[in-house]
């Protein structure tokens, strides 16, 4: 039988993946997987007890027991939980966020969080977003995308993000974060930041978000009816 649809939606950090997925799988009415949120949440946890970012034995027993929900319904729906806790918040620190990009470097982590992230393809489909959704977690995505943008712009989109959240930032220090973070997910030799082969680049730079949701969209469309899917 056939498998349900994907599309996956890769790219760097601040480059809008999360906005579009979440919209793309609104409009679609299909499941959203931000696996970004997974490595935070193993970053999180290894932050809690205190586990060491290079000791990866401790790292894939913690990932293989990791008790982690994104509820849908009820009082936590929209959230994301760890142990019963909601740390929707927490997980989005950038000390989480650059904790998880040491730790997605390691292979055998990344093998670890594989198939939890290839459960989330159900009917009647999923919108994944993350850095290797196109080429190595759903490898066979029906539709492929690969946002991109400047690192300036994106250090200020973050910053702008943060400010509406009430929280203080410093550009400079973001801007120096991101390109950190950036030459870790491109650099590092296991399923390293790149676009699928057969994806369809975006560069967001100077795009307005509905522009590019409806590109994502048109690009779905013809390739559910191309596949008959629709
Ligand atoms: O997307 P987000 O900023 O939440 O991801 C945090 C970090 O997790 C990334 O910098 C990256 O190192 C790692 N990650 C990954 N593969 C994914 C998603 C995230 O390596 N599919």
């Amino acid at each position: 039988m056939a498998q349900p649809m994907v599309v996956a939606i890769d790219g760097p950090g601040g480059a809008g993946k999360g906005t579009i997925a979440r919209e793309v799988a609104q409009r679609l009415g299909f499941h959203l997987l931000d696996s970004g949120a997974i490595y935070r949440l193993l970053a999180l946890a290894s932050l809690q007890q205190d586990i060491d970012a290079d000791d990866s034995q401790a790292l894939v027993d913690l990932a293989a027991s990791l008790d982690i929900a994104f509820p849908t319904q009820g009082p936590h729906a929209g959230e994301v939980v760890l142990d019963d806790q909601v740390v929707s918040q927490a997980i989005r620190a950038e000390t989480c966020g650059q904790r998880a990009s040491q730790l997605a470097a390691h292979g055998d982590v990344r093998q670890a969080l594989l198939e939890r992230q290839r459960g989330f393809r159900q009917p009647p489909g999923l919108v994944a977003d993350g850095r290797d959704m196109g080429t190595v977690v759903f490898f066979d995505a029906e539709v492929k995308i690969f946002l991109t943008a400047s690192v300036e712009e994106r250090a200020l989109r973050r910053h702008k993000q943060l400010m509406e959240q009430g929280v203080s930032a410093s550009l400079h220090d973001l801007l120096q974060d991101m390109q950190a973070r950036d030459e870790r997910d491109t650099q590092r030799a296991s399923a390293p930041l790149k676009p699928a082969e057969d994806a369809v680049i975006i560069d967001t730079t100077a795009m307005a978000i509905d522009t590019v949701i409806q590109t994502v969209m048109t690009r779905v469309q013809s390739s559910a009816s191309t596949n008959g899917d629709v």
